[in-house]
């Protein structure tokens, strides 16, 4: 079987079992504060177990797109050194959302194990949960009893609670788990030692391979356990380990999901996989890396230089590095593989095909600079060996400062010191290490407090698209810290406050409390899963008596939400205008829509020109001229939606409901979220402010609307005409055009004049010059423009004559300046030193100087001593 039908029967085997097989989520993680990226199957359902949300179906199954590079589950050091971890890997999952519970998902695992894949029985080993004392929880015997009727006792194990009782993060819904082994291992070795023996001790080939969890709890911030409101369950199975044991592999990187990354960077670097553990290692971390990259750039996430961006760029540094260092790239190649990839997933994760082209020269982009990087420490290191050959240590700090700055991994860095005879100092490594790490942690530390629950019910409505004021009830707030700074997050079961989503920032406002003078001021508002959390620093509110009998009345800051919904409609208006202008290949790549300015990112390879924005510019105010209305549906099915046309992003997670706005169906329709003008003309007037690049191929185009494009457009108006009155013009651009041409020819006129004085003086000089001994003197003081005029008669006068001393003094502003020029002859000959005999004469006009032996300055600020510094010179030099 290949990958494709072993994650077909998957699908198939669940879809008969009554599951509704639905997509993969997006990896990047948005309105989950917990958490980065998708880490596990379950984390995109999170709302279900929590019961604040209803699930489509009791029953679902999928592959889910997983990175597990960040937080608590992390495997990024390991790969690449073993055969079965994986930064980016697929994970299979059925789920039941208070439907059955530990009989048939124990049951269904085993049938699809042994009967579809054929997996032999008696290489497969359980493991349950063994119960956990300082936790208060009991051995699951259910599970065991249950594993019982189908496994014989000796290959079933009860675990720990590390491997055996399953959470998703630091809080969340977890619970313990049932996990199923299996031994590949030779037979011969299998007599030797029973696999039970090896079950969870890190074997490359007795390695677990589904994970079955029974939700329970939900862990709180202060540690303890809740019980869920129902019992659920989550399975995950490593998709990637799974073809391995399908496909009779000892490694996953055997699997057809690896081999044709494997074959193509082994061609091109001349290598062959197996050879040699050094280049395995690297041909693995690259062909992990560039899964992890791709996938997740095609999800919408550019590599950058904080968050989830600066993971990207992390992981993808640690591709390049093992391909420079162990497969001698010195140039791209990463980007390369884009198209392997956009093949084999053509039919599971067709959002790498579509946007291959995009995908690949983003990657080739992050190549070429980090390479441009690694030369530049590559160099920064050879300075350290030249300076420090003493020593033969490189310091902590230095190796922190190539890690850091230059990406520089310390092991390469300790590679390379080996390679010169020199050592690094690990322990001050570790220690800059750990000061950046305890820096970071208490720049971004978010102490969340458990919620206080006024009321248990969890349904929150919005009514922000048809009110900007209702009457709701509090279900519970919590207080948050985040470094100096505490605030507080108030969820209500009814609320007009846009939560910040798809571009558009959250709604601002007040929320008053009926009969009582208290005032909450709102400052913002988020998602966070499905809750709408509203933030306020003020705590006054938190004394008012009965806060759960009170009537709350919330209202929106109407001002800034029209600014806003001003600003979303007119990018709705700009997509589709760039679209037009530019082709089909814009695609959305980021949008703040504030009640300032709109700012749009999108797919595009060159710059725009000055013609292109003044069209788009011109189509967008000729749509907020035909004031379109707006035609808003909710609840179209998504399908449906699809079907009508409308714009879907990538990376963004739809439901089966989706809202669409459109502004008149043959030009713009889009699936959006946001709050939007009733008609266009609403917008008033929209004005690009400047277009520039972020990315590789992404352009980012900034542009006011309403009052604000109006204030932009008048500030220039402004200018403008200060201007023309300034210049007493009438026709501004051919002032200026006049005014740039008049300088440019007295400037030319004045480098004459100065030449044509220069040339005079060195006239007069030469005219002084006195013989004494074969020694030919200019001694003078001249009245020059400037510095550079005096060295360059210096040497203009070296070259003319023979035997020269020359010293000039030249009053140039308030400072007295002195030069001294001798030739070579004089130099070697008499061991004369014009440096030494400046720095003495400058003595005369408070100033210091030197210089080399045959030419030397100094300025000082006492004028009046011009004249006995020139003596002076003279003085030492005869
Ligand atoms: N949540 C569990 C895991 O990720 C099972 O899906 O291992």
């Amino acid at each position: 079987m290949n990958a494709n039908e072993i994650r077909d029967k998957f699908l198939k085997f669940f879809e008969s079992k009554g599951h509704l097989i639905v997509p993969s989520a997006p990896i990047v993680m948005k309105d989950d504060p917990t958490l980065m990226f998708m880490n596990s199957g379950m984390a995109q359902f999170k709302d279900y177990f929590l019961g604040n949300k209803k699930p489509p179906a009791p029953r679902i199954a999928d592959t889910q797109k997983c990175l597990r590079v960040t937080g608590k589950h992390n495997d990024l050091e390991d790969v690449g050194h073993d055969t079965y971890h994986h930064t980016f890997f697929e994970m299979l999952g059925n789920w039941s959302f208070g439907d059955y519970f530990k009989k048939e998902a124990i049951e269904w695992a085993w049938e699809l194990l042994t009967e579809v894949y054929g997996l032999p029985k008696e290489r497969l080993y359980v493991t349950v949960f063994g119960g956990d004392a300082e936790e208060g929880l009991e051995a699951d015997e259910e599970a065991k009893a249950l594993w019982l009727r189908i496994v014989p006792e000796d290959r079933i194990l009860y675990g720990s609670k590390k491997d055996n009782f399953w959470e998703m993060g630091d809080t969340g819904p977890c619970g313990p788990c049932s996990e199923i082994h299996i031994d590949l291992r030779d037979e011969a070795e299998i007599a030797q030692l029973p696999g039970r023996e090896l079950v969870n001790k890190d074997h490359p080939l007795v390695i677990e391979i589904w994970n079955l969890v029974f939700m329970q709890y939900e862990r709180m911030s202060d540690g303890s356990l809740r019980p869920l409101p129902a019992k659920h369950i989550d399975t995950g199975m490593g998709f990637e380990r799974l073809c391995m044991v399908v496909q009779g592999k000892k490694s996953n990187y055997d699997t057809d999901l690896f081999q044709p990354i494997i074959k193509a960077v082994a061609q091109k670097a001349g290598v062959h996989y197996g050879d040699n553990s050094k280049t395995d290692v690297a041909l693995r971390v690259i062909a992990d890396h560039v899964r992890a990259i791709t996938f997740t750039i095609a999800d919408g996430q550019l590599p950058g230089s904080t968050g989830a961006g600066y993971v990207i760029r992390r992981i993808l540094r640690r591709a390049v590095r093992y391909g420079y260092t162990f497969l001698g790239f010195q140039e791209p190649f990463l980007f390369e593989l884009v198209d392997i990839l956009a093949n084999m997933f053509e039919d599971v994760f067709p959002e790498v095909k579509q946007q291959k082209d995009f995908v690949s020269n983003v990657i080739r982009e992050e190549e070429r600079s980090f390479l441009r990087t690694l030369d530049t420490g590559l160099k920064r290191l050879e300075q350290y060996f030249e300076a420090h050959a003493e020593k033969q240590v490189i310091d902590g700090k230095t190796a922190f400062e190539l890690y850091d700055t230059f990406g520089f991994p310390i092991d390469l860095t300790a590679l390379i010191a080996r390679e010169r005879g020199f050592r690094v100092d690990m322990e001050g490594f570790e220690s800059e290490m750990q000061k950046q790490k305890e820096r970071s942690r208490s720049a971004t530390a978010l102490e969340t407090g458990d919620w206080v629950v006024l009321h248990s019910d969890n349904e929150v409505e919005f009514v922000g698209y048809d009110t900007l004021s209702c009457e709701a009830k509090l279900l519970k707030y919590r207080k948050v810290k985040e470094g100096k700074k505490t605030f507080y997050q108030l969820v209500f079961n009814r609320t007009p406050f846009y939560p910040e989503g798809g571009g558009q920032i959250g709604d601002r406002g007040v929320v008053r409390i009926l009969g009582s003078d208290v005032q909450i001021p709102i400052v913002d508002t988020k998602k966070e899963n499905d809750l709408i959390v509203h933030f306020t620093t003020d705590e006054r509110w938190l004394s008012v008596d009965g806060l759960a009998d009170k009537i709350f009345l919330l209202e929106v800051n109407k001002e800034k939400r029209l600014a806003a919904q001003r600003n979303h409609s007119a990018t709705h208006l700009l997509h589709a205008a760039l679209k037009k202008v530019l082709g089909d290949h814009v695609a959305q790549r980021g949008s703040l829509v504030s009640d300032e300015v709109l700012r749009f990112d999108f797919s595009h390879f060159s710059a725009l020109t000055q013609e292109e924005i003044i069209t788009i510019e011109k189509i967008v105010n000729e749509k907020i001229r035909e004031n379109i209305a707006l035609d808003e549906r909710r609840s179209v099915p998504i399908q449906e939606a699809l079907e009508m046309g409308a714009t879907a992003l990538f990376g963004e997670k739809y439901g089966e409901y989706v809202r669409v706005i459109t502004f008149d169906e043959n030009y713009s329709r889009e699936l959006c979220g946001g709050t939007h003008v009733r008609a266009t003309g609403e917008i008033g007037y929209f004005v690009i402010a400047s277009e520039s690049s972020v990315a590789a191929g992404v352009r980012r185009i900034e542009a006011y609307t309403g009052a604000k494009a109006v204030e932009y457009a008048r500030r220039h108006i402004d200018l403008v005409q200060e201007s023309k009155h300034m210049l007493k013009a009438k026709d501004l651009k051919k002032s200026i055009e006049q005014l740039i041409s008049e300088k440019q020819s007295l400037s030319k006129e004045i480098e004459r004049l100065k030449a044509e004085k220069v040339s005079a003086i060195k006239k007069t000089l030469l005219e002084k010059k006195q013989e004494v001994d074969g020694v030919n003197y200019i001694v003078d003081k001249v009245a020059l423009p400037d510095g550079n005029a005096l060295k360059q008669l210096a040497f203009e006068l070296r070259n003319q004559v023979q035997n020269l001393v020359l010293i000039l003094g030249a009053e140039v502003g308030e400072k007295a300046q002195l030069a001294i020029m001798l030739s070579d002859s004089l130099v070697k000959e008499k061991g004369w030193h014009a440096g030494n005999v400046v720095k003495e004469a400058a003595k005369e006009i408070n100033g210091g100087g030197g210089g080399q032996p045959f030419f030397a300055t100094a300025g000082g600020s006492k004028k009046e001593g011009l004249d006995r510094a020139i003596q002076k010179a003279k003085d030492l030099l005869k």
